[in-house]
C-alpha cells in the first residue's frame, strides 16, 4: 500500500520555548482512518498544522504521497491534504457560504463553470443544498462545521486532516458527520487523519490510533490501544463507554471474552453469549465483587 503521510523525526518548539512535539514518527497508508489521541496540549493540532505545510518543519520532515512538504508550493500542499480546523469561525469569512466553497477552488485556479460543478458538489455531498446564499456566521454550529468540510473538499484533497471534528456537535450532527466521514472514506478513497477526544466514535471512525503525547507513545488498531491499561492510565486516555460498561459487568461475574467496542458490538455480543449460555444471562454479587468494582474504577479514573 501506498504511504499517503510519512512524519519522520518531527520536533516542534514554539517561539516562546514550549516543546509541543519531540521525534514524531508516523506513516498513514493511502485510504486508512487514523485517530490521534492524547491529552490537552499534547501536541496534536501542533502535528496537524505541519501535515498541511502551515508550520514548517524545523527538525525533522513530513512527506505526503513521497514528496516533501516544504518543498511544495502552496498550491500544491491544497490539492493532496485539506485541514477541517476546530473551530469553523476560522475557517469560514466569506459574505456567502458559495463564496466561502468557492474560495479555495478560485484560488486552485478554477474558473466559471469548473468552480460551480465544484461547489455544487461539495453543497450536495454534504447536504448543503439551498444554503448557498446564507451568510456562514448565521449557521448553527453543525451546519458550519459541514460547511468548512465542504470548503475544503471543494478543493479535492486526497487526504482530509480533521481537528476534533465532533466536538461540540450535538448527537444528531455528530452521528450525520461520523457517516459522512465514512462515506467520503468509501466512496473516494480519502485518506483521514482525525484529532479526537471522543473516543466513543473512535471505534466507527479509525482504523489505527496513535496515541501522542508530545512524542508517539503507541500506535495500533482501536482494540490493541483501548486494551493496554498502563497506556491509557499514564496517557490520560479513556475508553468507549460501552467498553466500560461490559469490563464492569465482568466484575458481576458477566463471562464475555472480547469487550464491545461499539454497541454494534454489544449487540452481536450479547446475543452471541446469551445463545451459547442457555438464553438468559447471569450476573451476581460474590465476595469479591465490590473490591473488584473498586480495582475496576483505578483502571479508568485518572487521578
Ligand atoms: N502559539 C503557541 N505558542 C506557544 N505555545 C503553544 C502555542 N500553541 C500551542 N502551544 C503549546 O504547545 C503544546 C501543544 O499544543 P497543541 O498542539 O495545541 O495541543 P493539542 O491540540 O493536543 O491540545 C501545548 O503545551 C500548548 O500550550
Ligand atoms: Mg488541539
Amino acid at each position: 500500500m501506498r504511504e499517503a503521510i510519512t512524519v519522520r523525526d518531527l520536533s516542534y518548539k514554539y517561539p516562546d520555548g514550549t516543546k509541543a512535539l519531540e521525534d514524531v514518527n508516523m506513516e498513514v497508508h493511502e485510504g486508512e482512518r487514523i485517530a490521534i489521541v492524547g491529552p490537552n496540549g499534547a501536541g496534536k493540532t501542533t502535528l496537524m498544522l505541519h501535515l498541511n505545510g502551515t508550520f514548517r518543519c524545523m527538525e525533522g520532515e513530513v512527506e505526503l504521497f513521497g514528496k516533501t512538504v516544504s518543498k511544495l508550493k502552496r498550491a500544491e500542499i491544497v490539492k493532496e491534504i485539506g485541514m477541517v480546523f476546530q473551530d469553523p469561525d476560522d475557517q469560514l469569512f466569506m459574505p456567502t457560504l458559495f463564496d466561502d466553497i468557492a474560495f479555495g477552488p478560485i484560488n486552485q485556479g478554477l474558473k466559471g463553470d469548473e468552480v460551480r460543478e465544484r461547489v455544487d458538489k461539495a453543497i450536495m455531498s454534504l447536504g448543503l443544498s439551498g444554503y448557498e446564499d446564507r451568510a456562514p456566521h448565521r449557521l448553527s454550529f453543525g451546519e458550519k462545521k459541514k460547511a468548512s468540510l465542504a470548503a475544503v473538499m471543494a478543493m479535492e484533497p486526497r487526504i482530509l486532516v480533521l481537528d476534533e471534528p465532533t466536538a461540540n456537535l450535538d448527537p444528531y450532527s455528530r452521528t450525520e458527520l461520523i457517516g459522512i466521514l465514512n462515506e467520503l472514506n468509501d466512496r473516494e478513497g480519502i485518506t483521514m487523519v482525525i484529532a479526537t477526544h471522543d473516543v466513543n466514535a473512535i471505534p466507527e471512525l479509525a482504523d489505527r490510533i496513535y496515541a501522542l503525547n508530545r512524542r508517539i507513545i503507541e500506535t495500533g488498531t482501536p482494540r490493541e490501544i483501548f486494551f493496554d491499561g498502563e497506556l491509557l492510565k499514564q496517557n490520560k486516555l479513556d475508553v468507549p463507554d460501552v467498553f466500560k460498561l461490559f469490563d464492569v459487568m465482568r466484575c458481576f461475574g458477566f463471562n464475555c471474552d472480547k469487550l464491545p467496542l461499539s454497541l454494534d458490538e454489544a449487540v452481536s455480543g450479547l446475543t452471541r453469549v446469551i445463545e451459547t449460555a442457555g438464553g438468559h444471562i447471569h450476573l451476581h454479587i460474590h465476595e469479591h465483587t465490590h473490591d473488584e468494582v473498586k480495582k475496576w474504577r483505578e483502571k479508568y479514573e485518572h487521578h
